[in-house]
């Protein structure tokens, strides 16, 4: 439907390529005052500056942000709907505080109504904190699986998600088997896939926690299903580092498990990828599979510091995302893992850009999702899925605004200041589903 229905008004920053790739400047466009238009299906009609806009649109209802930035949605495609209540829990390493904290908590979503009131106030965190899609795990239980994807479809949202397989290495209560695993994955994908703007993504935990023969059967459920994603997690952690070696002696690395059960490929989203080798790397790169950095979560467990060059090597190029992983992760906001993945990078004497950090967070998780056609940017034809962001939110950033000079300026201190604080508005496919 191309029915005009309303404009938003403000200060539109819009990506068109990286900025790594193709030039700070070159990748970025924006307006100071700027315009939308959004059509009554919830799509994005027109795009630019408020004095060029159409006649013909001049007279619709109006939402003005004023000098207020509007941003494409964030994207987060790491990020853990179980583990909404256990942020900030100690654990000495990964595997510590997978088995103090996060598998009894993912235990309780064996209950449908648990897992219901979860999602909403789960859902409610995205968008507070501008997050109009994510990729995101589930427990082991169909039933969650089954709710968020429900919660979702009713707010209109692009949501990725799917039950969580594992048959071993965890308590009872949150284990499968590979038959049931598989079986009850299948219906979901039948059920959920491609339904309205929902995606299944088929959901080994890790390789600590899959025997063999749920590997094999996950590889085969990817084989049958080449377009639903596929999500894990890879080389996070010292001591999950070497359980995966000590449980799949004949590997060649890590990596090479998920290789020799057919999980890499264009659709795999691999959370961490903190110590993958050269060679690991070139087969990540080979295969098109995507890694997703989780500054908050690495820095907050301790697992080690990412390094964004060492994987976007020229010659072998993986490509990279950056998420939250909550509840390993310590925020939902987008801008404050932005913000920590500028300071892992300089921890580890790489450079990041505002422009980086910001295209990362919207189009370029966009593109590694293949969803670069519905969203990720202002661009006519997508989704109206946008955050308002207000670069004077909090007296810091206030008064930093004061000697700001630039775009990269401000966009650098919301990311480094910022929080759910700076989120003024959400919108949905065109729908104002949050005000700050
Ligand atoms: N590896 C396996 N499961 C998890 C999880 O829930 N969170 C994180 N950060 N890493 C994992
Ligand atoms: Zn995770």
């Amino acid at each position: 439907d191309q029915q005009a229905d309303k404009i938003l008004r403000g200060a539109t920053v819009n990506f068109k390529a990286n900025p790594r790739v193709s030039g700070q400047e070159n990748s970025v466009s924006y307006e100071a005052k700027g315009a939308i238009v959004i059509s009554t299906s919830g799509h994005i009609l027109w795009q630019g500056a408020f004095a060029n806009l159409p006649t013909e649109f001049k007279e619709l209802p109006c939402d003005d942000y004023e000098d207020k930035l509007i941003l494409p949605g964030f994207i987060d495609p790491h990020i853990h709907f179980p583990q909404n209540r256990i942020l900030a829990a100690p654990g000495k390493d990964l595997l510590d505080w997978l088995n103090r904290f996060t598998f009894p908590e993912e235990a309780r979503y064996c209950s449908a109504e648990y897992a219901a009131k979860a999602a909403e106030f789960f859902l409610d965190r995205l968008f507070a904190n501008g997050t109009t899609s994510s990729l995101a795990f589930c427990s082991v239980h169909k039933v969650c699986a089954d709710t968020l994807f429900a919660a979702a479809e009713k707010r209109g949202m692009a949501m990725i998600t799917g039950k969580t397989m594992m048959d071993r290495f965890a308590p009872d209560n949150v284990l499968d088997t590979p038959e049931t695993g598989a079986r009850d994955t299948q219906e979901l994908i039948k059920k959920w896939h491609g339904k309205g703007r929902l995606k299944y993504a088929i959901t080994p935990r890790f390789a600590v926690t899959s025997t063999d023969a749920q590997l094999q059967l996950t590889g085969d459920l990817y084989k049958d299903n080449p377009n639903c994603l596929m999500q894990t997690h890879l080389s996070e952690s010292a001591g999950e580092i070497a359980t995966v070696q000590k449980q799949f002696p004949w590997s060649k690395d890590y990596t090479d498990v998920y290789d020799h059960f057919n999980l890499l490929g264009e659709n795999s989203f691999f959370a961490h990828g903190i110590h993958l080798s050269d060679r690991e790397c070139a087969r990540l790169s080979e295969s098109g599979s995507t890694v997703v950095h989780c500054p908050t979560s690495n820095n907050f467990l301790g697992s080690g510091l990412f390094d964004i060059d060492h994987l976007g090597k020229a010659e072998r190029p993986v490509g990279v995302g950056v998420a939250t992983d909550v509840g390993g992760g310590t925020s939902y906001s987008m801008l404050q893992t932005l913000g920590e993945a500028y300071k892992v990078a300089m921890l580890k004497g790489r450079k990041i850009t505002a422009y980086d950090a910001f295209y990362l967070a919207t189009l370029g998780n966009a593109k590694q999702l293949k969803l670069d056609k519905e969203i990720g940017s202002l661009d006519p034809g997508k989704f109206a899925d946008i955050v308002v962001l207000d670069p004077k939110s909090t007296p810091v950033l206030a008064s930093r605004q004061e000697v700001s000079e630039t775009l990269e300026d401000v966009l650098f201190s919301l990311m480094i200041l910022g929080d759910d604080r700076a989120v003024s508005a959400t919108y949905v496919a065109g729908k104002c589903v949050y005000k700050g």
